[in-house]
């Protein structure tokens, strides 16, 4: 044990040599740094000694690393005609949706239709991901649902983690519950992901050997041609493929990683644009009868399979850009700047990290004069030819830009077109009831509590 009197001496001791050295070099440093003093000149959160204002934000190491060569892989697999072959499995996982909504309508006068949402959309992105039918939303009915805790449980651990600091280092979480727990979903997810890798590998070289060798079974020749690509087909392609292209080897971890970058960017973010959408036409009947009358007018009593017709649904496409604007999925992104910036009279230096705020940007009254009201119209080729092109950028933009987003839009309108066709939607909260979480994903805290009224 320590005497008071030692303590008191360390505690001076400590005291001095902050005065007589950390101190001064710190004010030499921030007087001499273009860098401390450019900042210094910037409006913003305080800054605390040492730590700069870094105490605000927590960097996310995982979003550096591998990205030209991720980028260049995924890219084949959003062509048109991948997009194309996705419609039937968009349009059959919204009928889907609609049965198990019947069900809860029936059950209760009132819900949240945002987790229904989610797990639809969840199973659309296992199917054009992996080429799996997970069946989500019937096995929640059955209460089976090991695959997608797992999935759930993994997601929201990015962002436990990342509010944790004491959690960052691996070895800490590694032994922590939350840790453990993360590992055991992240487990369960790989060894699916695995055996789908597994046999489409096999189902891919069988099929190349059944080409070059003729079919001798005429079944098996038909399924094989009639069988949709799935992004994990298009990177076994790319991978063992014979084309003319450049050949990127990837190992199967690898390729299992670009598969889980899909189920993780592809699913909450359009759920939540999708619900958004949701809310926003219940909240304003008259925009959703003309939005129904164009679904009629299009589609009237057939599914909605053909993606030249859903491209006919332009209102629909409005209603969808406007729930962006106000409601992004992203509501923020990071970037760290490589070179010198001038920004509204303030210069900003290399190596900066900022973080943009979407859901701030798009309320600019500037370029959107009513800036919370729900107007459609932003959205018209005319209107949107006098802003600036990054006004609007839910999808982020540049190279760096959200590569799905053609993908979402095409989901997104086959989702929310199916519940306009089928019910009348009634969203009970109004938008000064709603708690909005900030979160990666733009969530309200109390979900989107809806009455669904069927149309005949
Ligand atoms: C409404 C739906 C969506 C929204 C609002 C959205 C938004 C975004 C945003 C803002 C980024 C940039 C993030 C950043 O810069 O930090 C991004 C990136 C990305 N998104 Fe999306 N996204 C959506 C749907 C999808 C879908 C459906 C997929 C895949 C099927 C997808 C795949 C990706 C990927 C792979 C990236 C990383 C791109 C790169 O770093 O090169 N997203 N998304």
């Amino acid at each position: 044990m320590y005497s008071v009197t030692e303590v008191l001496v360390a505690l001076l001791i400590v005291i001095l040599v902050w005065i007589l050295l950390v101190s001064p070099l710190q004010q030499w440093y921030s007087k001499h740094s273009r860098f401390c003093h450019l900042m210094s000149e910037l409006p913003g959160p305080k800054i605390v000694p040492l730590f700069g204002n870094t105490y605000e934000f927590v960097e996310n190491p995982l979003n550096r690393a591998k990205w030209h060569l991720r980028r260049k892989l995924l890219t084949p697999a959003f062509h048109r005609s991948v997009l194309d072959s996705f419609q039937e499995v968009f349009s059959d996982k919204s009928d889907t949706l609609i049965k198990i909504l019947e069900v809860e309508r029936k059950k209760s006068e009132s819900f949240d239709i945002a987790p229904f949402i989610w797990q639809c959309s969840l199973d659309i992105i296992c199917e054009t991901a992996m080429g799996t039918k997970m069946n989500i939303q019937e096995s929640v009915s059955k209460n089976d649902t090991a695959y997608l805790k797992a999935i759930s449980y993994a997601a929201e651990s990015g962002l436990y983690r990342l509010l944790r600091p004491w959690l960052h280092p691996q070895l800490l979480f590694d032994i922590s519950p939350r840790g453990r727990k993360y590992k055991k979903s992240v487990e369960i997810m790989h060894s699916f992901t695995n055996k789908v890798i597994q046999e489409r590998k096999k189902e891919y070289l069988d099929s190349k050997r059944m080409e070059v060798n003729g079919f001798t079974d005429e079944n098996e020749k038909f399924r094989i041609k009639k069988r949709r690509m799935a992004f994990i087909d298009v990177l076994i392609e790319t991978t063992l493929g014979d084309g003319e292209e450049e050949k990127h080897h990837l190992t199967d971890e690898g390729i299992r990683e670009e598969v889980d970058t899909f189920m993780f960017e592809g699913h909450d973010t359009t759920a939540s644009g999708i619900s958004w959408t949701i809310y926003l036409l219940g909240r304003h009947p008259d925009i959703q009868e003309e939005v129904a009358r164009e679904i009629n007018e299009v589609f009237g009593q057939e599914s909605i399979k053909s993606t030249q017709k859903l491209s006919e649904l332009r209102l629909l496409d409005r209603c969808i850009h406007e729930s962006l604007r106000l409601y992004p999925s992203v509501p923020v992104i990071a970037r760290e700047l490589n070179k010198e910036v001038k920004l509204g009279g303030h210069t900003l230096p290399a190596g900066t990290e900022l973080f943009i705020h979407m859901f701030y940007m798009h309320r600019d009254k500037e370029l959107f004069p009513e800036p919370e009201k729900f107007n459609p119209d932003n959205f018209l080729p005319e209107a949107c030819e006098k802003r600036p092109p990054y006004a609007f950028v839910p999808f982020s933009a540049g190279p760096r830009n959200c590569i799905g987003q053609k993908f979402a839009m095409q989901e997104a309108k086959t989702v929310v077109a199916s519940i306009v066709k089928n019910y009348r939607i009634e969203s009970i909260e109004s938008p000064q009831e709603l708690v909005l979480l900030m979160e990666m994903i733009l969530r309200s805290q109390n979900g989107i509590k809806v009455r669904l009224h069927p149309r005949n």
